[in-house]
């Protein structure tokens, strides 16, 4: 179990390079926890997982499986295999590779967290996609949650604006790791539904994923300390 709460803060290492990647880890001192997406993943490779365990990090693997049950089990023993913390899978993937993702990943395994819906959805686009009226999009997120829950899955991916209804559905069954993240003046740049980590501590996340706010910033590491700060007391910094 995770107790401290800047080992919940996970860095988005959104860069294209092994190089920036690690050199931006070694930056984070206090960082533990880390974010390989699909861009940096597929222009690094995965021996880049096992460099930042031989640095004792945690590596959130955020490749969003979403394939047959057969086919993402394989992946998650693969992810497995290479020590990782966390790792994504699409809800919409249907309980059976839901629980195929849980069962690969084994009782010592990762931890399987599954997306709802992508926040750059909008309803026509849930109508477009699953062929139904546009629906409240906080709804279907709950529902698609709801398929977490029934295939034992320990969390789920949301933006800030729904932790607190995702919360109130499912209690503590569910963690919920939050992206969206903004400290106070920040430049939101293409995130349409952010939150200041205070915030998000406040709606009840259980893990923050922040990129821009600390990756770009001018001190990366001061950044990290008052993304912390506002994480463990719920408090806003000054802009
Ligand atoms: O730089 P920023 O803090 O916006 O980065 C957020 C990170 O969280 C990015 O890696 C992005 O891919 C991820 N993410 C997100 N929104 C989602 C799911 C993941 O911003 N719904």
């Amino acid at each position: 179990m995770i107790d401290f709460p800047k080992d919940r803060i996970i860095v988005a290492l959104d860069v294209a390079a092994r190089k920036q990647a690690l050199e931006l880890v070694d930056t984070l001192e206090e960082g533990s926890f880390f974010k390989v997406g699909a861009q940096l993943f597929s222009e690094v490779g995965p021996s880049l997982l096992d460099e930042l365990r031989k640095r004792d990090k945690r590596v959130f693997l955020d490749l969003k499986f979403h394939d047959i049950p057969n086919t993402v089990a394989g992946a998650v023993r693969a992810a497995t295999r290479r020590g990782v913390q966390m790792l994504t899978v699409h809800a919409a993937g249907g309980e059976a590779m839901l629980r195929a993702a849980r069962e690969a990943a084994g009782p010592e395994g990762p931890d399987v967290v599954a997306v709802t819906l992508l926040t750059s959805l909008v309803s026509e686009d849930v109508e477009q996609v699953f062929g139904r009226s546009p629906v409240s999009l906080v709804d279907e997120v709950v529902r698609l949650a709801g398929l977490a829950v029934a295939a034992q899955l320990p969390g789920v991916v949301a933006s800030p604006t729904e932790v607190k209804s995702i919360k109130r559905s499912y209690g503590d069954v569910l963690k919920v790791v939050t992206p969206g993240i903004r400290l106070p003046g920040d430049d939101p740049a293409d995130q349409s539904r952010y939150a200041t980590p205070a915030d998000a501590a406040r709606a009840g996340a259980n893990f923050i994923v922040v990129g821009r706010s600390i990756t770009a910033a001018k001190d990366p590491a001061a950044a990290f300390e008052a993304v912390a700060q506002s994480f463990a007391t719920g408090r806003n910094p000054e802009a």
